[in-house]
């Protein structure tokens, strides 16, 4: 498939690091040394839900498509404000849109595995016009007490629209054990939201831990995916890599010993939005006109589970 159109949305409130050094004990200085992220955008009007009909709706707009014409619907989220209905059947009804939708919780790698979908449902003929949105608002699961897990992350939505083409070339994923060493959830109790949909039980990280897997996995992926399809890493034209950490992305580079320009970064501004970090990065350089048509690019996740995904497209 091909990306056709593409469009995201984010909160209008931004928290900076200021803001947070008022509650927590922590600084900008802190924050920026060691994640690159200056703010983020937290919910406060808003809902996940309107984040990502406003993303699918400026994508659908992109790709000059009527939500009639779609034939699937991926929506990557991993907490929103209902259980149950999925988000997609949300954003369904709302785009005026009729064929089949699921959502997916492939964490941070959402993006990649629902671009990844899209695809094997085309290759067997199932689909033409696929809509894939990523959703996320991981302050859901935070405590804002803790300093280590309240800084890091944002809401935010990316959507693209996928149709028929041969610009998708390769993807690749991992799952690996230890979640329970690098994400703690605390106990596997059913029903972690209160009625305000903030959780009971918060995300705990151990960030050393993460930032290990997180390089090392997606430098062995991109590596895996070039010596499959034999194309170089100086051959790709730019490299979005998950928004988590700027010291992860640089040290991703350095390793591919490739020049910085080639990984664009809004990190800086919306912290880790998980699956919609790739989409709403990808959708801000189309839109300052930073990717043409036959550039070479690469992407590349990682997350909550322990999972990992890579794809190789050309624009
Ligand atoms: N402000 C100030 N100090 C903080 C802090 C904050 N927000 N968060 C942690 N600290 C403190 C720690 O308590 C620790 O203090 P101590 O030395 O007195 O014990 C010190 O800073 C160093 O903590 P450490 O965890 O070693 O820092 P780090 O350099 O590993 O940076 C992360 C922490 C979380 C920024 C980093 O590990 C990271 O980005 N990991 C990957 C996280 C990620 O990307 N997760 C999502 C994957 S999808």
């Amino acid at each position: 498939m091909k990306i056709s159109g593409i469009g995201s949305s984010l909160p209008k409130k931004v928290v900076t690091n200021e803001m947070l050094s008022q509650i927590l004990d922590t600084s900008d200085e802190w924050i920026t040394e060691r994640t690159g992220i200056k703010e983020r955008r937290v919910l406060s009007s808003e809902y996940v839900l309107d984040l990502a009909v406003d993303a699918a709706q400026k994508a659908l707009a992109d790709a000059n498509m009527d939500a009639k014409d779609l034939d699937y619907i991926i929506c990557a989220n991993v907490v929103n404000e209902y259980v149950t209905p999925a988000l997609s059947c949300i954003i369904l009804e709302k785009i005026g849109a009729r064929c089949p939708c699921f959502d997916l919780n492939g964490a941070c790698v959402g993006f990649i595995y629902a671009c990844d979908i899209a695809e094997a449902y085309y290759k067997i003929g199932k689909v033409k016009n696929v809509l894939v949105v990523c959703a996320e608002a991981p302050a859901h699961m935070l405590d804002w007490h803790d300093r280590t897990c309240a800084v890091l992350f944002g809401a935010g939505a990316g959507a693209a629209v996928l149709t028929p083409g041969d610009n998708i070339i390769k993807t690749r994923f991992t799952g690996s054990p230890g979640w329970d060493r690098l994400y703690e959830m605390h106990d596997l109790q059913w029903c972690p939201y209160d009625e305000k949909g903030t959780t009971n039980l918060p995300l705990v990280m151990h960030g050393q831990d993460v930032f290990k897997f997180a390089t090392s996995t997606c430098v062995s992926d991109l590596k895996a995916l070039f010596e499959e399809t034999g194309i170089k890493p100086d051959e790709i034209d730019t490299y979005f890599i998950h928004q988590a950490n700027l010291r992860i992305i640089r040290y991703i580079q350095t390793m591919l010993r490739q020049p910085a320009e080639k990984f664009p970064t809004n990190i800086q501004k919306y912290g880790n939005t998980s699956s919609a970090s790739l989409p709403i990065l990808l959708d801000e350089m189309k839109r300052e006109g930073k990717v043409h048509d036959g550039d070479m690019l690469a992407f590349s996740a990682f997350g909550a589970g322990l999972v990992s995904g890579a794809m190789l497209m050309k624009w």
